[in-house]
């Protein structure tokens, strides 16, 4: 059978374990790029369990080492010609100040650096029609893209918020200098704020208290309809270059988001921090 392949990234958890289930649902080939391929294994093995004929791959895939992603982009290769959509869903928020395997901010590398090269490994897999859809967050509005301050080992005060700001908005000028390269190739290249969703993202101790700081905290199945609305709708196929909120709205996305110079100086970093020409 043929069925339109979608490459999701950190399906064991929260949003995008609720986006496999609903992709399976919806007759797509779901390959999951997960860091710990035993949840990854057990999430399969549910979906086939609830939906009848899944095709459901795992794919070991850890964001914060870019060794492992080009890996994963070969296997994905291996496991099929051609992807339909590509869901950069996976992220983290590190409390402490942690470094990659190859010495960047591990928020940074797992946020922005392994999707960034993860989908330059992967779009020439997507054709006429295809989408990229970055899971980024709201939250890029307070965000600050200091290149000199993604090293692990970088001089001055470091915050897991300000990290956490720093890595979705740079998935969202991430996106809009994709969106520019792939204009005409008839690829859809769009990012989302899921809604403040109750997920493993944040500390426990912060989940307790999300709910009184944030009336309006959704669960997981919420959390995927945004996410869902772009990887699978019609009117989602339309959209090119946006910025969805919660409600499937196109809005503006922050000043510095469409700063189209800082846009492309964070694609010519991210080229060489990933080894890419
Ligand atoms: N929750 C919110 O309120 C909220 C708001 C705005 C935006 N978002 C965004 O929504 C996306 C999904 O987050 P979520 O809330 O569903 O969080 P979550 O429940 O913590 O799930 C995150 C997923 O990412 C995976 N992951 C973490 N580090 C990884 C790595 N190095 N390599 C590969 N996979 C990795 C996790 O895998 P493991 O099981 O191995 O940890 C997990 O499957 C993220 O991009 C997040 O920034 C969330």
């Amino acid at each position: 059978m043929n069925r339109p392949v979608v490459v999701i990234t950190g399906t064991t958890q929260g949003i995008g374990q609720v986006c496999a289930l609903e992709l399976a649902q919806a007759g797509r080939t779901v390959l999951m790029l997960v860091r710990n391929v035993a949840a990854g294994v057990l999430l399969q093995r549910d979906i086939e369990a609830r939906v009848a004929g899944a095709d459901v791959r795992v794919i070991e895939c850890d964001l914060a080492s870019l060794a492992s992603v080009r890996e994963a982009a070969r296997h994905v290769k291996h496991e099929v010609s051609h992807i339909d959509c590509l869901i950069n869903n996976a992220g983290i928020v590190s409390m402490q100040r942690r470094a990659s395997v190859d010495g960047f901010e591990l928020t940074f590398a797992t946020n922005h650096l392994g999707p960034f090269l993860l989908t330059e490994c992967l779009r020439g897999q997507i054709g006429v029609g295809g989408r990229i859809i970055n899971v980024a967050s709201r939250v890029h509005r307070k965000g600050r893209v200091d290149l000199d301050q993604v090293r692990a080992d970088a001089p001055g005060t470091w915050r897991p918020g300000a990290a956490y700001a720093r890595s979705k908005l740079a998935n969202v000028l991430h996106t809009f200098a994709l969106a520019r390269r792939m204009a005409g190739t008839g690829v859809r290249v769009n990012c989302l704020h899921p809604g403040v969703v109750s997920t493993h993202l944040l500390p426990a101790w912060l989940r307790l208290v999300k709910p009184i700081i944030s009336p309006e905290i959704i669960d997981a199945v919420a959390g995927a309809r945004t996410t869902m609305y772009l990887a699978l709708s019609d009117a989602g196929a339309e959209l090119h270059g946006t910025y969805l909120d919660e409600h499937q709205a196109v809005v503006p996305a922050s000043a510095l988001a469409q700063d189209e110079a800082l846009q492309e100086a964070l694609w010519a970093a991210s080229m060489r921090w990933a080894g890419l020409r």
